[in-house]
C-alpha cells in the first residue's frame, strides 16, 4: 500500500442546496454500470450543526466537514476555515431567489443542474461575480448529486489543487 495524503475539505452552501446528498454519493458510490435506474439513494434530512465523514480518493484521504447551511448554524463555518485545506461550495442552481453573494469559494458545484430551467454554469458564474476573483483559483462545475453526474469531475479538480 501507500500513504495517503490527508486533507480536510469544508463543504459550505445555503441550506437545501444538496451538500449532504452530494457527500453521501462520495461515501456510498452507486455500483459500476448502474448510472440511471439505480435504486434511490437513502433519504437525507437537513443537517444539524455539521457532520464529519471520511473517504479515500486516489492518493488523498479526505475528511469532509458537511456543514449545515441553515442560518442559525452559519456562524459555525468560520471556526472551521482554519483547518480546511480546501473549500467546496454547493450552489442550488435551480433556486435563483435563494442565491446570494457569498465569500469566494474554490470549487462550486452548480447542483440540481437536472432541474428544467436551472441556471447555466455561465449564468451562475455571472450571478456570483466570480470573474472578478483574482486571489485564488476557482471552478464551477454543474452537478446532479442524486445521479452523481459532474461530481467526479469537480472533485478531480479540487484534488489536483490539493495534491
Ligand atoms: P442543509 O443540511 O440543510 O444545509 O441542506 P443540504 O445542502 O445538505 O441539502 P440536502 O442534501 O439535504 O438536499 C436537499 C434536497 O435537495 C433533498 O430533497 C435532495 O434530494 C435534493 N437534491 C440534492 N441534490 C439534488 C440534485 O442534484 N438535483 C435535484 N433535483 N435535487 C437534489
Ligand atoms: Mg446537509
Amino acid at each position: 500500500g501507500f500513504l495517503r495524503k490527508k486533507v480536510s475539505i469544508l463543504i459550505l452552501g445555503l441550506d437545501n442546496s444538496g451538500k449532504t446528498t452530494l457527500v453521501t454519493h462520495f461515501l456510498h458510490p452507486p455500483a459500476a454500470g448502474t448510472a440511471g435506474g439505480e435504486p434511490a439513494p437513502p433519504p437525507v434530512v437537513p443537517t444539524v450543526g455539521f457532520s464529519l465523514d471520511r473517504f479515500n480518493w486516489g492518493n488523498l484521504g479526505i475528511t469532509v466537514f458537511d456543514m449545515s447551511g441553515q442560518g442559525r448554524y452559519r456562524d459555525f463555518w468560520e471556526h472551521f476555515y482554519g483547518d480546511a485545506d480546501g473549500i467546496l461550495w454547493v450552489l442550488d442552481s435551480s433556486d435563483s431567489a435563494h442565491l446570494q453573494r457569498t465569500k469566494p469559494p474554490i470549487l462550486i458545484f452548480a447542483n440540481k443542474s437536472d432541474v428544467p430551467g436551472c441556471m447555466t454554469p455561465e449564468q451562475c458564474t455571472a450571478a456570483l461575480g466570480l470573474d472578478t476573483i483574482r486571489d485564488r483559483n476557482w471552478n464551477m462545475i454543474p452537478s446532479n448529486a442524486i445521479t452523481g453526474e459532474g461530481l467526479a469531475k469537480g472533485l478531480e479538480w479540487l484534488a489536483a489543487e490539493l495534491s
